[in-house]
């Protein structure tokens, strides 16, 4: 049974009196039984400021994105090992709005997942399919695509997390039917099982894309739904908690 991670992407939300949210969502999970990782990524600009604030709970940071490269000329980046340097410890790599604003690859994805790594942060991959490419019946070809590309070789299942985001999900308040969640859930199993991945089933495989209190036990009742990434519903202790003690 993997512990299930409820990851919180701010997304580019979030100023210094959102802290607050954090400061509740401390105190609410204080001297609880939780039975999840709990995690949040906030904007780079909070980064620190949010990861000092986090001090000894059981609350994990990380950045939403991150460079391939170590150091150097590249204005406006961060990199994994600044992530690292401060305490973070996970990234978000491939995310579809960094795929779609940015033109970000599956090549280039692949680059900051080993970036994260090599910094000694978990890279949660993100994959999903367009609503265009799931009514022409492709959805599973483009996992099975995003992932070959994305993944890096020769890793470990703990070494990594994948978030199954499908984009028309995304921030829309609609989900998929959860035969098609746990479809592509297995689907991402068994390609794992597949593919060069040592333990493949150690991977924590999250749902992400309009999940909220009310749809959160639901969802993550799914078999091989190992947690959520959530957008929206993570900007308030309240939603937020009401998704971890779902
Ligand atoms: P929403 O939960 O706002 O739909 O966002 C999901 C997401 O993109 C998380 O990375």
């Amino acid at each position: 049974m993997l512990k299930p991670l409820i990851a919180g992407n701010w997304k580019m939300n979030g100023l210094t009196a959102s802290l607050q949210e954090v400061e509740a969502l401390i105190e609410g999970l204080q001297g609880k039984d939780v039975t999840a990782d709990v995690l949040i990524c906030p904007a780079a600009t909070l980064l620190d400021r949010l990861t000092a604030k986090t001090g000894d709970s059981i609350i994990e940071t990380g950045g939403q994105d991150c460079h391939a490269n170590e150091k150097g000329a590249h204005t406006g980046d961060i990199s994994a090992e600044m992530i690292a340097d401060i305490g973070g410890a996970y990234v978000i790599v491939g995310h579809s709005e960094r795929r779609t604003d940015h033109g970000e690859t599956d090549a280039m994805v692949r680059e900051k997942a080993e970036a994260a790594i090599r910094a000694g942060l978990t890279p949660i991959i993100c994959i999903g399919e367009t609503l265009e490419q799931r009514k022409a019946g492709q959805a599973l070809d483009v996992l099975g695509q995003q992932m070959g590309g994305s993944i890096p070789g020769g890793l470990d299942g703990s070494q990594f997390v994948i978030a199954y985001e499908p984009v028309w999900a995304i921030g829309t308040g609609l989900t998929p039917e959860a035969a098609d969640i746990k479809e592509a859930h297995s689907f991402m199993r068994a390609r794992l099982g597949q593919s060069a991945v040592k333990s493949p089933d150690k991977v924590r495989l999250l749902y992400g894309g309009s999940v909220k209190p009310s749809n959160a036990t639901e969802i993550l009742s799914i078999e091989d739904v190992n947690g959520a990434l959530v957008g929206g519903a993570s900007l308030k202790a309240q939603d937020f908690l009401g998704i971890i003690f779902h």
